[in-house]
């Protein structure tokens, strides 16, 4: 059932008077609501970007696992159905809550390698080398999430460690269906390794010099290591199977971190590396430290906000747009109505110039999230918009003052298990497949993560982010990430997990999932299958995805300054809401293959 929230024909009066005002006028237009059915559980609940992954994390939660066991599951399992994202070769944060009331922000995000420098990315004269930072060996940051995973079993899980890694060397070992997504994403994406194995090789024209494409065939007809199909494209339905990927699982399954970070895997990286001209080393692999962070807290709404700290720039930047809009009644104003995106919009715009100038590495300068995170801050920040005018984005810049410094394809899995443990953990390769590399011999993509660094303050990056000084490269640093864990409780009671991919417009999509939630009444199902709205400050655009606004809502928006920029979906955003009487309900993007599954 669609429903629209306020009539249609009031709308223009409501474009072009009056004074600000936190309460929304009496009436305006919105968009109706489109009608999602979640999953309903009674006591266990996971969601991810792939029903085998789901499956898998429910099966260890069965067995008696708890969320943190169904999380190393889930993550190892995502490295093997989802190239596109899932990882071994990448990072992530992870962000859990006990049933207890303890928590943590597990930080696994890659580091730059020892050898990484400021400039790596410039020609001689300062500009960026397309490609450079994104596609091919040097694009590589050290992987966190072996480490990551490791540190979180260590300190959570219940499963001994081999048994939460069996079901991703079983899946890799006896193949993958594929679904149609994944088959596409296969077919449109040139890998990168520099193999030389047994069996037939192509030169294949990339971006790294001199590298060539493994097109050794396996016994199933399939390429072993290069998710290449030969002869004719990948189709649904096609079975993968992972031969090398097996292997290195299994390694980690019987030795541990030191299954990824010494030994044979470690061999096969650096010995990547040196044939493509990366510069990962041993060194860096053995030096690799995951990190827990202290999270961040913040309030909306009579819910308390938990989110993770930089180097993600997401939870400072959620919670500053959650204080900007907090004031405003958005439920009164109607979804996606003019005068609540205009607000929104407004509150984006003032928390992306701010990432832009101050987010970075805590560990390598300060980063001034309390005063960022102070209430009159952001009231005054949302003090200068305009009633009924956009902003310009040229017109805002980062707050004044503080001491300063500075994938598209990632992936979310949230996990509520019988006892109330949460977990809300965001991991990626950076953009799809990450740099396209395949570890030869060893099965596993690499990041591009590299790329979230700035390489050269101002000039935007692939996700069109800017960035300064704060997030310049340097040795053994972060890069600054988006990715935005967030779980809420009311009355100290779990409420909401929740995060999703999506680069830059991952800070977005958690607000409006927030929002849809709490201000306009969503179930989960229709929290992350409703159309998307994104603004990033720069470039100065309101990407909409379709069905997102009505076009009497576009003219509107449009008569008071806005650009708006029709875009193709994003985000694969994952919600588990808790409901009345402790069942569980779980919103699984339809956008992707994702799937909540429980009991
Ligand atoms: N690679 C996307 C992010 O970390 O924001």
């Amino acid at each position: 059932m669609k429903r629209y929230l306020y009539p249609l024909a009031l709308a223009a009066l409501l474009s072009c008077t009056s004074t600000p005002h936190a309460t929304a006028p009496v009436a305006t237009l919105a968009t109706p609501i489109p009608t999602a059915t979640p999953v309903v559980t009674a006591k266990a609940l996971v969601t991810s970007a792939h029903p085998e992954a789901s499956r898998i994390g429910v099966e260890i939660l069965q067995k008696g696992g708890n969320a943190y066991d169904a999380a190393v599951a889930v993550q190892f399992a995502l490295a093997v159905v989802l190239p596109v994202a899932g990882n071994i070769g990448g990072g992530g944060f992870l962000l859990y809550r006990g049933a207890d009331g303890q928590e943590g922000a597990l930080d696994f995000r890659e580091t730059a390698p020892a050898a990484a420098t400021r400039d790596m990315y410039l020609d001689k004269q300062g500009n960026v080398i397309p490609d450079l930072s994104t596609l091919g060996h040097l694009a590589a940051g050290v992987p966190g999430t072996v480490a990551g995973m490791w540190e979180l079993h260590k300190k959570l899980g219940k499963l001994p460690w081999k048994e939460v890694v069996q079901p991703a060397v079983d899946l890799a070992a006896k193949g993958v269906v594929l679904t149609e997504k994944e088959a596409a994403g296969l077919n449109r994406t040139k890998f990168i390794t520099t193999a030389v194995t047994a069996g037939q090789h192509m030169e294949h024209s990339q971006a790294t010099p001199g590298v060539r494409m493994e097109a050794a065939v396996n016994e199933m007809g399939f390429l072993p290591n290069s998710y290449v199909r030969e002869g004719r494209p990948w189709q649904p339905g096609d079975t993968i199977r992972h031969r090398y990927l097996a292997s290195t699982l299994s390694r980690i399954r019987d030795e541990g971190r030191t299954g990824f970070y010494a030994g044979t895997t470690a061999d096969l990286l650096t010995q990547e590396m040196q044939r493509g001209h990366g510069i990962i080393t041993k060194q860096d692999l053995q030096n690799y430290q995951p990190k827990w962070r202290t999270p961040l807290h913040g309030q909306y709404r009579g819910y308390d906000v938990l989110t993770f700290p930089p180097p993600s720039s997401g939870g400072v930047a959620l919670l500053q747009m959650l204080q900007m809009l907090e004031p405003y009644d958005l439920g009164r104003a109607g979804w996606h109505s003019p005068q609540a995106t205009h607000w929104i919009t407004e509150a984006q715009r003032r928390v992306y110039a701010d990432r832009a100038t101050y987010l970075g590495d805590p560990d390598f300068g300060h980063v001034p999230v309390k005063q960022l995170l102070e209430k009159p801050y952001n009231k005054q920040r949302m003090a200068t918009t305009l009633p009924y005018r956009a902003t310009p984005s040229s017109q805002v810049t980062a707050g004044p003052n503080f001491p300063s410094y500075e994938s598209d394809q990632t992936t979310h899995y949230n996990i509520v298990d019988a006892q109330g443990n949460a977990v809300s953990c965001t991991t990626t390769l950076n953009g799809a497949y990450g740099s396209k590399v395949v570890v030869a011999g060893a099965g596993f993509l690499l990041n591009n993560e590299m790329d979230d660094f700035s390489s050269k303050p101002g000039t935007p990056n692939s996700y069109g982010l800017v960035g300064g000084a704060a997030n310049a490269i340097a040795p053994g640093k972060r890069m600054l990430s988006s990715m935005t864990p967030a779980i809420l409780t009311k009355n100290k009671k779990l409420a909401l997990v929740v995060g999703t991919p999506g680069g830059s417009t991952i800070i977005t999509s958690v607000l409006q999932a927030i929002l849809n939630t709490l201000d306009y009444g969503m179930n989960a199902q229709q929290a992350v299958a409703a159309p998307r709205l994104h603004h990033q400050w720069l470039p100065d655009l309101i990407d909409v995805e379709a069905g997102a606004l009505l076009p009497a809502t576009q003219d509107t928006l449009r008569a008071r300054g806005y650009k708006l920029n029709p875009r193709a979906p994003w985000g694969r955003v994952e919600v588990i809401r808790v409901l009345p009487g402790g069942r569980l309900e779980g919103g699984a993007d339809p956008r992707g293959d994702d799937s909540s599954q429980g009991y």
